[in-house]
């Protein structure tokens, strides 16, 4: 039998809620058969809709609030200034600058990796700082010193570990005139709280760098040369890259 006296669905009668849906019964006034319909409570999806939304407002939030902090303190770090008159800034974005080469202190059981922008590049391949050819103004050089540790995959390996400073040489012959044309800055790194802290009391600190860097006074007061990156074929090294470099 065909039920055509459906109750109209108001009121409804809910019997059961199982997720977003509500079973809502309705009974036949002829034959009495009733039936359950099943219809989504927006109100619920609303809820958990307004949740979802909220949680990622709060995610985009907490990350816009973590990326642009992070910003902030590291670009902090860059009006940071050694007693010289150097600061930081002179040095923005070192830390995509090629790398001339690496050094690992024994002594210091610390690795150091050595930057330059690109002036100092083109001159390290036109020979300065061999046969007593100097840099030019404006050629930069950046150590990055690291404490080491023993590679988690491979125990032969080591890698650095905990940044220690970064500090830098500028060459500027008329300002740093009495400093053999080398302008230096360090900053010291506090993995604590993640700062840097200008190295010197006074201008005088240059004279402790001068002190070892007059060792390779015929190198223009530069310790590092260009590890060279050569391809080689064969049983020999049949063409260097870089003009010889
Ligand atoms: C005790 C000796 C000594 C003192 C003091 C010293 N340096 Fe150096 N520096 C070196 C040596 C050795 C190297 C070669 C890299 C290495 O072994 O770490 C070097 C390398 C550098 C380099 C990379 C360019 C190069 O010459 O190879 C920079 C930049 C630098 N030092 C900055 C400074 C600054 C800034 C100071 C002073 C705050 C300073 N150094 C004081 C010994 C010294």
């Amino acid at each position: 039998m065909k039920c055509s006296a459906i109750k109209p669905l108001l009121p409804f009668n809910l019997i059961d809620t199982v997720g977003n849906e509500n079973l809502i019964s309705t009974e036949c006034v002829l034959c009495g058969i009733s039936k359950i319909k099943v219809k989504v409570n927006m109100l619920k999806l609303s809820k958990w809709m307004t949740i979802a939304a909220g949680i990622t407002i709060i995610v985009v939030l907490v990350s816009y609030f973590v990326v642009t902090g992070e910003d902030k303190a590291s670009d902090s770090k860059y009006s940071l200034t050694v007693p010289n008159g150097l600061s930081f800034g002179v040095i923005k974005g070192y830390e995509n600058w090629h790398l001339v080469s690496s050094h690992y202190r024994t002594d210091r059981n610390e690795i150091r990796f050595i930057l330059g922008n690109s002036k100092l590049i083109e001159a390290y391949r036109d020979g300065a700082g061999k046969n007593g050819k100097p840099f030019p103004d404006g050629s930069i050089l950046v150590k990055i010193g690291y404490s080491v540790k023993e590679n988690p995959d491979w125990n032969s390996s080591i890698e650095p570990d905990v940044l220690k400073r970064v500090e830098y040489m500028i060459k500027d012959s008329g300002r740093f005139e009495d400093a053999y044309g080398w302008g230096y800055a360090r900053f010291v790194y506090d993995p604590g709280n993640g700062t840097f802290e200008p190295y010197g009391k006074d201008k005088t600190f240059q004279n402790e760098c001068i002190s070892c860097h007059v060792i390779v006074e015929k190198k223009d007061y530069v310790f590092t040369d260009y590890a060279g990156r050569q391809i080689h074929r064969g049983s020999g090294c049949i063409k260097l890259i870089n003009r010889g470099l």
